[in-house]
C-alpha cells in the first residue's frame, strides 16, 4: 500500500494503478471503523483498485465544532487499510487541499438546506468542495459513501449531476447500507466521544427510531410519532433532539403523512459531546 500527501504523486500513483484496470475511490476522515471498512470491502469487489483518502475536511465544521478533537489515528487507520488490501492512502495536509489563496467553494442548494443543513450552516458547502476537488484529483470509476449520513450521500448525487461528474466523466456514486453495533447503535467515529453510561443510552437511538417507523407502518399520525420518539430520546439520556422528520428520500422534502413514495426518518441528537446522526427506512 502506498500513501501519498502531494498531488503529483497522486496523480502518477492513480495513473499507474488505472493501466491495470477500474479505481474505486473511498472518501474518510479517518477515525476509521467498521463501517469505514465495510465500505473498503464493496469497493474492492466492484474495482480492481481501492483509494482511500484520509483527510479531516476544516471547511465542513462549524465554530464551535470539533475540528481541534476530531480522532486522527494515523498509524492505526493506515494498518486497518493495508489489511483490507488498499492500494492506495490520498492524504493531504490542508494547505495542500486548499493551498494559500484557495477561493472557491461548491454550493449545494435546496437539498443541503434543512435537517443537518439547518444545524450546521456551511457543513454541506463543506462536504461538496472537498468532494468534488477528490473527485477531481483522484477521477475514480466509482465512488463509496456509506448511508448513515444519507443527507450527504443525497447532496454528493445532486453535485455530482449537476456538476457532470458522474460516469462516463467521473464517478459512480455507491451508497452502501449503515452498519450497525450488536445493539443497534450506527457506528460513527463520534461514538468514541461517549463515555460508559452515554454508550449505553445512545442504542435509545435506532430503538425509538424503530418504535416511530412502527407506528407510523400501522397508521398513527406522522407527527405523533415523531413528539413520541423525542420524548424517548430525552428521557433516554439524550440531552436534545436537533430534528426527527420523516423525509422524502430522494429529495428530503418534509412529509406530514407516509404517502406511497420511499421515505426516510431522519434524527439528530445530543449526548454528552456527540451529535449522533441517523436515518432509516420508513
Ligand atoms: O463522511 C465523511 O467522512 C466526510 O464528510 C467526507 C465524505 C469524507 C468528506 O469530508
Amino acid at each position: 500500500m502506498q500513501t501519498v500527501s502531494q498531488i503529483d504523486p497522486l496523480r502518477q500513483a492513480v495513473a499507474t494503478l488505472r493501466q491495470q484496470g477500474k479505481i474505486a475511490l473511498v472518501p474518510t476522515m479517518g477515525a476509521l471503523h467498521e463501517g469505514h471498512l465495510t465500505l473498503v470491502r464493496v469497493a474492492r469487489k466492484l474495482a480492481a483498485h481501492v483509494v482511500v483518502s484520509i483527510f479531516v475536511n476544516p471547511r465542513q465544521f462549524g465554530a464551535g465544532e470539533d475540528l481541534a478533537s476530531y480522532p486522527r489515528p494515523r498509524e492505526r487507520d493506515l494498518a486497518l487499510l493495508a489489511g483490507e488490501g488498499v492500494a492506495l492512502v490520498w492524504a493531504p495536509e490542508v494547505p495542500d487541499m486548499y493551498p494559500a489563496g484557495y477561493a472557491t467553494n461548491v454550493s449545494v442548494s435546496g437539498v443541503s438546506d434543512g435537517l443537518c443543513g439547518a444545524n450546521r450552516p456551511g457543513h454541506f458547502d463543506g462536504v461538496a468542495t472537498v468532494v468534488c476537488k477528490l473527485f477531481h484529483q483522484v477521477l475514480p470509476d466509482l465512488a463509496l459513501f456509506g448511508e448513515k449520513d444519507w443527507q450527504q450521500l443525497a447532496v454528493i448525487r445532486r453535485m455530482a449531476r449537476d456538476l457532470d461528474l458522474t460516469r462516463p466523466c467521473v464517478a459512480d456514486i455507491i451508497g452502501v447500507p449503515t452498519v450497525r453495533e450488536a445493539d443497534g447503535l450506527a457506528m460513527s467515529s463520534r461514538n468514541a466521544y461517549l463515555t460508559g453510561q452515554e454508550r449505553a443510552d445512545a442504542a435509545n437511538l435506532p430503538r425509538a427510531m424503530r418504535e416511530a417507523i412502527a407506528a407510523i407502518g400501522t397508521g398513527e399520525p406522522v407527527e405523533g410519532a415523531l413528539e413520541a420518539l423525542r420524548s424517548a430520546l430525552l428521557a433516554g439520556g439524550f440531552a436534545s433532539v436537533d430534528y426527527a422528520e420523516l423525509c422524502d428520500a430522494d429529495s428530503l422534502a418534509p412529509l406530514a403523512t407516509r404517502g406511497s413514495a420511499p421515505a426516510r426518518l431522519l434524527v439528530a441528537a445530543r449526548i454528552g459531546k456527540a451529535r449522533l446522526i441517523d436515518n432509516m427506512a420508513a
